[in-house]
């Protein structure tokens, strides 16, 4: 297994391109099977998600040619309307397939993805709305069958935000016969860019990124062609790396409006940032402030960068405490963060981290996609040598981290094992 070695206390400098939003381009690349043709996607990252979504795509009766950042699906006139457990247990995005085979071939069936390091992870939210758009939904070791003639559109109101099964009824409700309007749904970027891409393909939505979206089916829609947006969690991820080594860099290619509730937390523990013509420009020159914060779901701050501004808080001045109010079990990060010489305790949902003066390198291991990046962001602050092993977690939701940060001045080599 590959793993990361770093030499820290150098300081991040320079400028670094954001990639394409991987919880964007998954479900956009789902978004093909509703309809026959080419399409193309760009601004596309490398990663492996990514390639795991082109894989399940293939064997659903799919052409996938990834040319640099551009995706190009063409459907192969296959119908295969399975996602087989070998594919879907690798990634838990895989089940929002699950909406547009149903709408487009009236049948799918879907490895219920499992459980992850970070929880039970369940689905009945989205085979509920299903249900109500007037699928037939039983589950058979372990996969769920969904069939319908053709879905109907319905009312659909979420107990608690959910990003993919919103978007899971965003792409079959795009098909379906008649008008659905779904209730405390997920405001992500990410679900926005997917009403983007489906509106840009002739679906019909209203009010997608607010809490109350409606869409109103139409007979069938035409090929995609479309760039998916920038990756606002990389994009996080980097400036709590640029806090961490006391660093200056700017962050070309980022959606700023999608950063508030990080940038806002940011500048609070003594961040400074300033709109420069190529990007954002993120700059600290001080011991980070220590912070409280609660993981909301968008525009709230993030549960996707709770583990990166863990790392950060361990070296802050004070006390933090951090209440993780989306996932029961996002706490895998702090053994591993612990072992740089972090003083973190944990009360059931909520950690108290008392800020040290600095950390020492050390082996960690990575646990899942973000926990790996606060160690990143831990190796990177940390004197001395740390290797970070199992960064397959890594490479799944980030694009060449290594080559970025080496750019960008830091010490960090990948050992391949
Ligand atoms: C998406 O996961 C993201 N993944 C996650 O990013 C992100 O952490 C999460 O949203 C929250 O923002 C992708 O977009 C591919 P949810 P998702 O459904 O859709 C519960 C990363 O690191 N729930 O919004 O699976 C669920 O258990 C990944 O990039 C149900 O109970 O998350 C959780 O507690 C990690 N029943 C809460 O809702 C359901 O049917 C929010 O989950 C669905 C969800």
């Amino acid at each position: 297994m590959d793993k990361l070695i770093i030499k820290g206390g150098r300081q991040l400098k320079g400028s670094v391109r954001i990639s394409g939003a991987k919880n964007a381009v998954l479900p956009i690349m789902a978004a093909t099977i509703l309809c026959p043709g080419d399409h193309r996607i760009d601004n596309v990252p490398s990663l492996r998600d990514v390639s795991t979504m082109g894989r399940l795509l293939e064997h659903i009766g799919y052409d996938v040619e990834a040319d640099g950042s551009c995706a190009v699906i063409r459907s192969n006139g296959q119908n295969v309307t399975d996602a087989p457990y070998e594919l879907v247990k690798t990634m838990r995005a895989s089940v929002v397939v699950l909406g547009p085979l149903l709408a487009r071939y009236g049948r799918a069936r879907v490895s219920l993805p499992g459980g992850c390091a970070i929880g039970a992870r369940p689905i009945n939210m989205h085979l509920m709305a299903l249900e109500k758009m007037g699928a037939k939904i039983t589950l058979e070791e372990g996969y769920v069958v969904a069939e319908a003639k053709r879905l109907k559109g319905a009312d659909i109101m979420f107990d608690i935000p959910t990003v993919t099964g919103t978007e899971n009824v965003l792409m079959a409700a795009s098909i379906a016969d008649g008008v659905t309007r779904i209730e405390n749904a997920a405001r992500e970027p990410e679900v926005i860019d997917l009403a983007d891409a489906l509106v840009s393909m002739g679906a019909k939505i209203e009010g997608a990124g607010e809490g109350i979206i409606t869409v109103e089916g139409v007979e069938g829609l035409k090929p995609l062609d479309y760039s998916v947006i920038p990756d606002r969690i990389e994009a996080g991820t980097f400036m709590a790396a640029v806090a961490m080594t006391k660093g200056d860099v700017i962050l070309e290619n980022c959606r700023v409006d999608h950063l508030d509730s990080i940038v806002d937390k940011l500048r609070s523990s003594g961040v400074e940032f300033s709109d420069e013509k190529e990007g954002l420009r993120v700059k600290m020159n001080r011991r980070p402030l220590s912070q409280n914060i609660r993981t909301m779901p968008y525009p709230g701050f993030p549960t996707d960068m709770q583990a990166q501004l863990m790392a950060l808080m361990s070296i802050a001045e004070g006390t933090s405490v951090i209440t993780e109010s989306i996932f029961e079990n996002r706490f895998m990060h702090v053994a591993e963060i612990k072992r740089f010489g972090a003083d973190i305790t944990i009360e059931g949902s909520t950690a108290t981290i008392r800020g040290v003066r600095s950390l020492k390198g050390a082996p960690v291991m990575a646990t899942d996609l973000r926990a790996s990046a606060s160690l990143v962001i831990g190796g990177l602050g940390a004197v001395g040598e740390t290797t970070i092993d199992r960064i397959y977690h890594l490479d799944r939701g980030y694009e060449s981290i290594e080559t970025k940060l080496t750019a960008l001045g830091a010490d960090i080599n990948r050992s391949k094992g």
